[in-house]
């Protein structure tokens, strides 16, 4: 018996006991097993064309539709707070069925790249998104054929013209987002014949037809009617995304990314098994909105949901997490 209390010392016998390794704050830091760092973080950001002064995104709270000069304060930011890389997205004046404005070297993006390379190209890495979405006045991925369908091989010039003329403008990191067929090789050979054989590609590999893309269709101003359900995934397959994987890695991806990603962490840790290039994950506009929205009724606590949010999804082996909550966290991470 022990003699403080009288009871029975380990009345069960109990040889292991896990709580010895949670006792203290020293002892779970010891201990613990996955830590996210900022560098691994990328910030995702919009820039508007024709605007004189940032717009709120409603349902995103805390972000923005940038302005140019925003938009290069914004990097600094990132930089300055060691976030690993950007994302940039373009939002032009005029959108129209073939995307045209996607493939003007001097279209919002461009500009944007030129003047965010120019600033913070040092100190992380700058990427673009490839896809017509922003550009088409349908709102699709890709250019449409006669039945309205998204044309796959035709879309893929299209995005073989783009990511050029984003590396044109000094895009560090292409990330094909349209889940056209072929995309990658496509956009390889194309970055290759015009001098490019050293940006890297990021496939947005995984990615499904969800409804967490909600807000980020306000913060680009989409005109999108109807779904992507034709070139998206059904959230139903996972095997689908093993496939999709493997033949982006043959094509030549140098990393590959699941997007949305709390509802496809076994996605994300099933890859990692598959492939040996790095793991991205893409946190989505709605996944971050889900959490803001509890957080401002006092529902969840904003700080410990973020850093939980993002520490399950380096738990499930992504490396990469693209996260609007990235330049803020990346002070606020636990060490
Ligand atoms: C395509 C693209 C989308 C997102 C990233 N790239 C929208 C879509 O495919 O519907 C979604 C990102 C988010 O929801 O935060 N340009």
């Amino acid at each position: 018996h022990t003699p403080s209390t009288g009871r029975p010392a380990n009345p069960l016998g109990l040889v292991h006991r896990p709580r010895r390794l949670r006792r203290s704050p020293a002892m779970r830091r010891l201990v613990v097993e996955t830590r996210v760092h900022a560098h691994n973080l990328v910030q995702p950001l919009f820039v508007r064309e024709g605007i004189s002064a940032p717009q709120q995104v409603n349902s995103m709270p805390g972000v923005v539709q940038h302005t140019r000069d925003s938009l290069r304060k914004a990097a600094h930011e990132a930089a300055a707070a060691g976030v690993g890389g950007l994302m940039l997205f373009g939002i032009p004046e005029e959108k129209d069925a073939l995307g045209t404005g996607a493939l003007d070297p001097d279209g919002i993006l461009q500009q944007a790249v030129r003047d965010v390379v120019s600033e913070v190209g040092d100190a992380l890495v700058v990427m673009t998104d490839v896809n017509l979405d922003e550009y088409t006045d349908h709102g699709h991925s890709g250019v449409l054929d006669a039945s309205g369908d998204v044309d796959n091989d035709a879309s893929l010039v299209k995005f073989g013209e783009m990511a050029v003329v984003q590396a044109q403008a000094g895009s560090q990191l292409v990330a094909p987002s349209g889940m056209m067929d072929g995309q990658i090789g496509y956009m390889r050979s194309a970055l290759d014949a015009a001098g490019f054989p050293h940006i890297p590609i990021m496939g947005y590999s995984a990615k499904y037809a969800s409804s967490f893309y909600g807000p980020f269709r306000e913060a680009v101003n989409s005109s999108l009617k109807g779904n992507r359900k034709t070139y998206q995934q059904n959230p139903g397959n996972a095997r689908e995304s093993l496939h999709e994987v493997a033949l982006d890695a043959a094509e030549g991806a140098d990393m590959v990314m699941v997007k949305p990603i709390t509802t496809y962490l076994d996605v994300v840790s099933a890859i990692t098994e598959l492939v040996n290039v790095p793991v991205a994950a893409y946190h989505v506009s709605g996944e971050y909105a889900m959490v803001e929205a509890a957080a401002a009724r006092g529902w969840i606590d904003r700080e410990s949901a973020v850093v939980e949010t993002l520490t399950s999804i380096r738990r499930a082996g992504a490396s990469i997490i693209l996260t609007y909550w990235a330049t803020e966290f990346a002070t606020k991470l636990p060490a």
